[in-house]
């Protein structure tokens, strides 16, 4: 736990700025209501790596709610209280003895490595206000921008249009009817039509357009077919439903958990693998709901809830009595990428050697609510990047030796994954 406490408070710094921006109007607004000059959202991830094992902003849990705490308390009793309770409590503090034995003396854990800023940013973050307009306004938000801009609107104008075309063809048979009668008041003779031969005869009978038909037709076919067969096992943008509800724009953006934590095979093998429910354990033994402002207008906090109790009876946790049951359930992911057998691809060539981040070929997956295959994953989609991305050869030693020969032929600085010999047909199939 401790270890991947520092791990997280790790990915938090580096984050900072981006989830800042990230978290658009609402968030800071509910900034500057707070009494310190916290950052809200940095403190949310704190409380939700640090203390959320323990404590909820509302409702009892192993310690009390935390909303509201900054009024409760003095400013600095609350900083001497987190950065080291037990001291507080063994110097005969009246507050910290009175709590800690209305808390059945159970030990808060003291927390040297949060500074004066971490812990402002943690209260501004339990000075929040219960969020109930706020969620509406987020959620409204994210909603519009996944509709794709709403389709009352299309039809609307698609209705216009319509209508439009309808009134001109009224005025121009009403045109036309007019002209007719005034023609025919001012003794002008009207051609008398001719005794046509059906078009399909007339058709059958010119064997020029007949045979432009026909190539346009075959023409027009191959195209389609051809886009058909191309988009044979393209499942670009597959987005199954899962057996449990899990979002990664919740896990990995808003509580900045890495990657590597839960695919933490990715660098050293040649599969990302999906974690075990061991590894949702570790936090989820104490993570039995989600806070009120984690719920949008589309899901609910008892969807979310519900989503972790999935869990629960899949690992056979029973949160009442905190204790494994025994009774499990294996949950079934479903799988989204998946190359051919006969193509070969691996991870950790492409993560660690190569240097690329997951972002390049699996698209904004922090910001994911659920889970799709963002890149094509065909054999052009490969190619193409090998033809564009320079090997990193620094401090590799076969690298630099090959580079030298290799760079020396094709006359240039750096080489492409294509001139190392990253589009010969057997480096990917076997
Ligand atoms: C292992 C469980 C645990 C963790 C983790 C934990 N706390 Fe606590 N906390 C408690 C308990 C239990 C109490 C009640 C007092 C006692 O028994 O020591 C408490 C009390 C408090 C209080 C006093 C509340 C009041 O009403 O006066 C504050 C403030 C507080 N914790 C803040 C934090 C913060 C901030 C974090 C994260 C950095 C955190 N705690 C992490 C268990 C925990
Ligand atoms: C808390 C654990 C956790 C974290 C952190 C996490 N993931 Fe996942 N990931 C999962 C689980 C569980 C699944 C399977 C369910 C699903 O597809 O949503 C998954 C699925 C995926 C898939 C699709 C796998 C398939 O079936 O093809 C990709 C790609 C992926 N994660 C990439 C990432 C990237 C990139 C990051 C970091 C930005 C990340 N994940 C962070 C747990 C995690
Ligand atoms: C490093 C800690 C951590 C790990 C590991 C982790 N979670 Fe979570 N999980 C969280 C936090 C934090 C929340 C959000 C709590 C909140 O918003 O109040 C959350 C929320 C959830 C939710 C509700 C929101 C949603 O995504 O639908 C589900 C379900 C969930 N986790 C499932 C899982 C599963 C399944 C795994 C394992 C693949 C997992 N978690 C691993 C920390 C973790
Ligand atoms: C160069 C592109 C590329 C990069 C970079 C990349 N992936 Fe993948 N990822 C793929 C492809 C292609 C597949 C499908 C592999 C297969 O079906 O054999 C895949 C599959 C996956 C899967 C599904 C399970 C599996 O292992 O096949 C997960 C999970 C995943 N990637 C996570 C990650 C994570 C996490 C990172 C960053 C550490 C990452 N990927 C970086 C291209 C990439
Ligand atoms: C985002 C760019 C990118 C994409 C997309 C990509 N690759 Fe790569 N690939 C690289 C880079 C960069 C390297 C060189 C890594 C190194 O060895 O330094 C590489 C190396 C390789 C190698 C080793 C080549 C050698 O000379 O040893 C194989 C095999 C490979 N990729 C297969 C694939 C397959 C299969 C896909 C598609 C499913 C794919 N790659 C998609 C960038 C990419
Ligand atoms: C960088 C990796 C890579 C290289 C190099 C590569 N291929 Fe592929 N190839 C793939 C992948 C990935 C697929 C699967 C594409 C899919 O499922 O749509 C594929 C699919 C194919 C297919 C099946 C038809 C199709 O498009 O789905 C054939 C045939 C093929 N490759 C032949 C070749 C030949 C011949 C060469 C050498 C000139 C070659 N490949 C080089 C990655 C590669």
């Amino acid at each position: 736990m401790a270890q991947q406490d520092s791990e997280l408070a790790k990915g938090e710094q580096q984050g900072t700025s981006e989830r800042q921006g990230d978290v658009a109007g609402p968030e800071e607004a509910s900034v500057e209501a707070t009494p310190e000059d916290g950052d809200a959202a940095a403190g949310k991830a704190l409380f939700n790596s640090l203390c959320a094992a323990c404590h909820k902003l509302d409702g009892n849990s192993i310690g009390p709610p935390l909303r509201g705490v900054a009024e409760r308390r003095e400013n600095d009793w609350l900083h001497s209280w987190i950065s080291n309770s037990a001291a507080m409590i063994a110097a005969g503090d009246e507050t910290a003895v009175e709590i800690y034995n209305e808390y059945n003396q159970t030990a808060m854990p003291p927390f040297p490595q949060l500074s004066d800023e971490d812990i402002d940013n943690i209260l501004a973050y339990t000075s929040q206000p219960k969020a109930v307009p706020q969620e509406q306004q987020a959620g409204g938000g994210e909603g519009a921008a996944a509709g794709g801009g709403g389709g009352v609107s299309t039809d609307i104008i698609l209705g216009i249009l319509a209508f439009v075309l309808l009134m001109l063809l009224a005025i121009l048979f009403l045109v036309n009817r007019t002209l007719r009668r005034f023609a025919t008041a001012s003794g002008v003779q009207l051609p008398e039509k001719p005794k046509r031969t059906p078009i399909w005869k007339s058709f059958v009978e010119n064997q020029f357009l007949v045979l432009t038909s026909a190539v346009v037709l075959l023409l027009v076919g191959a195209y389609f077919f051809y886009g058909f067969v191309m988009q044979v096992g393209v499942d670009q943008g597959y987005q199954p439903i899962q057996p449990i509800h899990f979002s990664h724009k919740i896990h990995a953006g808003d509580n900045q958990i890495e990657c590597k934590f839960c695919h933490s095979s990715a660098r050293v093998s040649k599969t990302s693998g999906i974690p075990s429910l061991n590894v949702c354990m570790n936090c989820h033994k104490s993570i039995g709901e989600v806070a009120d402002d984690t719920a949008t207008d589309e899901y609910s906090k008892e969807f979310y809830d519900g989503e972790i109790a999935k869990l629960y009876d899949a690992v056979g946790w029973d949160p009442a009595s905190q204790s494994y049951t025994g009774e499990t359930e294996p949950v079934k992911w479903v799988r989204i990428h998946n190359l051919p057998d006969f193509a070969y691809f691996n991870h950790s060539q492409h993560v660690e050697v190569g240097g690329i981040a997951c972002q390049t070929c699996h698209g904004p997956v922090e910001e994911m609510e659920i889970m799709y295959q963002n890149a094509p994953l065909t054999m052009g989609w490969c190619v193409n990047c090998h033809r564009e991305t320079n090997v990193r050869t620094a401090g590799n030693e076969y690298y630099e030796k090959v580079h030298e020969e290799l760079s020396k032929k094709y006359e240039v600085e750096e080489l492409t994954v294509a001139q190392m010999g990253g589009i010969e047909c057997m480096k990917c199939h076997y």
